[in-house]
């Protein structure tokens, strides 16, 4: 065996071992991102190699923690891909404004800036009141620090920039109170907003919903789980409902692809048909 397949064996070998000591199934997300973080794991902890690793993990919860967050890979921004959020609204909202209540899914939330984002949309277009958005997230703690509400000033720049390019009808700030070197989002956008705990590849559908967005998730994951995760979104959405993907990613060359109807190439957002 050459080395870099041994490397291979003894990856797999070590997210086999986390599935069965926690459950916690890794074994189909990209293997070079995860191989990048079991290095940088690995030095962190310094301990010897992969091996040794897996020893460490298997013995103390508290490391099997600190992988975990290294394989939740957390980054987001407000209006992330502000056009992204400008088709959304001039593409997808007119189509939504026709149902009497609106039932959303943001998929792989992190800390929350997306369905913030969403929620913002939602309300210079007039339908937060219809709506209800479940955003969840395999990953407890950024939940926590989503349900609160909070993001740092920061980033705020970007923020603005982003949410003008989106779009933005008023200012930004309209949405926030700044409390200590933090933007605490107003409560009407919060009310709309249910933050829970889903894994995408353990746990199953919880709803019907009339759009899905789970944006620069897919990427982390391998082909077979890109298709699982295309089922559970496929059964999840109602008759016409809407389905939102990062800019890298695509239901093209999915099983699902001819069941969905582009309605923005480009910002890979589809329509389910049949
Ligand atoms: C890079 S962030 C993307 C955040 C946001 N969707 C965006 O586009 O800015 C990826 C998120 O997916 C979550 N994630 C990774 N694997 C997951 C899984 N199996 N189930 C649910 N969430 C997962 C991570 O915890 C992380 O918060």
């Amino acid at each position: 065996m050459k080395p870099e397949e041994i490397e291979k064996l003894e990856i797999e070998l070590l997210l086999e071992a986390v599935f069965r000591r926690y459950g916690y199934d890794f074994r189909n997300y990209s293997y070079p991102s995860i191989r990048r973080r079991v290095w940088h794991r690995i030095a962190a902890e310094a301990v010897t190699g992969i091996a040794a690793l897996q020893e460490k993990v298997i013995r103390d919860p508290a490391c099997m923690n600190r992988l975990f967050y290294d394989f939740s890979i957390n980054v987001t921004e407000m209006f992330r891909d502000p056009l992204f959020f400008l088709s959304m609204r001039e593409n997808v909202i007119p189509l939504l404004r026709t149902y009497p209540f609106i039932r959303i899914w943001v998929a792989g939330c992190s800390t929350g800036e997306e369905a913030f984002s969403l929620a913002i949309l939602l309300e210079e277009e007039g339908l937060l009141s219809r709506s209800r958005i479940y955003a969840t997230d395999m990953n407890a703690r950024v939940l926590q620090q989503a349900a609160e509400g909070r993001i740092s000033l920061k980033t705020m720049k970007d923020d603005t920039d982003n949410y003008r390019k989106a779009g933005g009808k008023r200012a930004l700030s309209d949405y926030y109170t700044v409390k200590s070197n933090e933007a605490v989002f107003h409560s009407p956008l919060k009310e709309c907003l249910v933050f829970a705990q889903h894994n995408l590849v353990t746990d199953k559908s919880f709803n019907e919903f009339h759009l899905i967005l789970c944006r620069n998730v897919l990427i982390y994951f391998n082909r077979t789980l890109q298709e699982h995760v295309h089922d559970l979104f496929y059964k999840s959405l109602s008759p016409f409902g809407f389905l939102g993907l990062g800019n890298k990613e695509s239901i093209r060359f999915t099983k699902h692809a001819q069941q969905y109807k582009d309605v923005d190439v480009q910002e890979k957002i589809y329509r389910k048909i049949t």
